[in-house]
């Protein structure tokens, strides 16, 4: 009866950011409650965002901790004997499935004011990480390295593919494997030991960002010295570090293609403000420049935003950099560019969708290049349904810019792709429904608010699924 009131009114839930269990005893009724939604046995709050056209966006936002960057730094508070003090970690439904995650594993974990959060992991009671926490999200699979330094042995649910590809973990296992740890999969789990995990020499195939950050923080407690050749340097990666470093690890070279870690016996927790997050950063940049906007940014670190403005100003979008915030103005005509995903400092893969929107209704031709994953167009024929003209070849999407795209009813299909959809939705004729709109809040807090800030005509509406 309670809850069913509670559902009735879609009762927002104060309860921090934290995802809560609680068992009622007279109905045995396990029901989980999280600050967006009521999930119940048997019926889904499903969330829907309705976009009208919108005027020029104006005024300013400010953004939050980068995602990418809080997920490593949380994993990476499991090396420490001691608490650790966390600022601007942004609430997000992926930061919430880890701390959930880390919850479970044993340490203790305090939401504090202000997006702080203080974790203490002096106490680790578990070194496995069941299917149901770790399916959530392929970033769980970042407590390998951490636990496998710490406690010898992990056993974790492999993380499974996603919309936008089959996401390996084999280079993060080789790592791994080259520091002495026994590795066996099956039933879908991996386990990995090691008494004591030894310095390696370790040269990744590709660049991996996830295989990076899992082996250098696997390498803070080994025997020796390790070295990680052709290392991801995306921004993220260095923030990791130097959080690592204030916890009194060893580390040389973050942000080259050479990172070299020399083991310590133990880590201690410390503070640490988690780095802004550029691809929220340029997601509003678009916003800006798909309505013909000016707005102000800020806090944001100009160089990590490099690839991004470079290509808004080859665009023909006025860009002013300050030091903490970026101003967009996007008055003049927009001529159409080649874009090719890359590892940093190359174009973020993860602004590829975005910027697809906008150069949908940029007259002439755009073509885009997906090298990173092998299934990142999935946005392409939801922005088809608005009246884009896109066409695939492969790896490569080629753009012809028109007029105008109308709104229409939409799915999200990953958290990039719901945002580039929002960011059509600004500038289609008429209204725009996008449906699993969930995705979106994995990237993104509050990300319809913002956009209200600036004035933008956008709704969520929570909906039972029957
Ligand atoms: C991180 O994913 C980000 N996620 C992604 O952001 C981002 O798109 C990606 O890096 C690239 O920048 C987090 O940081 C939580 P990768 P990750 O390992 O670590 C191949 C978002 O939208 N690969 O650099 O999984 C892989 O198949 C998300 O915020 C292997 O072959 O990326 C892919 O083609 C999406 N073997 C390429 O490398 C491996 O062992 C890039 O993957 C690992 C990766």
């Amino acid at each position: 009866m309670i809850l069913r009131f509670l559902c009735k009114y879609k009762f927002n839930f104060k309860v921090g950011y934290l995802y809560e269990v609680y068992r009622f005893p007279f109905c045995c009724l396990k029901i989980s409650i999280s600050t967006k939604q009521i999930v119940m046995k048997g019926r889904i709050y499903v969330s829907k965002i309705i976009i009208e056209n919108t005027p020029s966006l104006k005024g300013y936002i400010r953004v939050d901790g980068a995602k990418n960057a809080a997920l490593p730094i949380l994993a990476a508070s499991l090396l420490a004997h001691g608490a650790s003090i966390l600022e601007d970690t942004p609430k997000l439904k992926d930061v919430e499935s880890m701390c959930e995650l880390l919850q479970w594993l044993g340490p203790d974990i305090r939401i504090l004011e202000n997006n702080t959060v203080q974790i203490n992991s002096s106490r680790i009671r578990k070194y496995a990480a069941p299917y149901e926490l770790a399916s959530k999200m392929r970033a769980s699979f970042l407590v390998m390295g951490p636990l496998l330094a710490r406690r010898g042995r992990t056993r974790i649910s492999l993380p499974g593919g996603c919309a936008i590809g089959t996401r390996p973990i084999d280079l993060h296992l080789k790592g791994f494997a080259a520091m002495g740890a026994k590795i066996t999969q099956g039933h879908g789990y991996v386990e990995a030991k090691a008494r004591k995990l030894k310095g390696a020499k370790i040269y990744l195939d590709f660049p991996s960002v996830g295989a990076t950050e899992n082996i250098l923080m696997a390498a803070c407690l080994a025997e020796g010295q390790t070295i990680i050749e052709n290392a991801a340097v995306e921004p993220e990666i260095v923030d990791l570090a130097n959080y690592l470093v204030n916890m009194g690890a060893n580390i040389k070279g973050a942000g080259t293609d050479t990172v070299k870690v020399v083991g310590v016996k133990e880590l201690k927790g410390c503070t640490h403000t988690i780095i802004p997050d550029r691809i929220e950063a340029g997601t509003f940049m678009v916003a800006t420049a798909i309505t013909k906007g000016m707005v102000k940014i800020e806090n944001v670190v100009t160089d990590h935003l490099k690839p991004i403005t470079a290509k808004m100003r080859e665009i023909g979008i006025d860009i002013e950099e300050q030091d903490t915030s970026i101003i967009v103005n996007a008055q003049d005509r927009f001529k159409p560019v080649d874009i090719k995903t890359l590892p940093f400092p190359g174009f973020p893969t993860d602004m590829q969708a975005q910027f697809m929107a906008l150069m949908s209704i940029v007259d002439g031709t755009s073509i885009i290049t997906e090298t990173i994953f092998e299934n990142r167009f999935m946005h392409v024929s939801e922005l088809k349904r608005m009246g884009a003209n896109i066409k695939i070849e492969g790896r490569t999407a080629v753009i012809e810019g028109v007029k105008k795209i109308t709104g229409a009813q939409v799915k999200a299909t990953d958290l990039r792709a719901g945002a580039a959809l929002v960011l059509a939705g600004l500038t289609a004729e008429g209204e725009t429904e996008i449906s699993e709109a969930k995705h979106i809040d994995r990237g993104y807090y509050e990300f319809e608010k913002k956009l209200i800030s600036l004035g933008a005509k956008i709704k969520r509406i929570e909906d039972d699924e029957d």
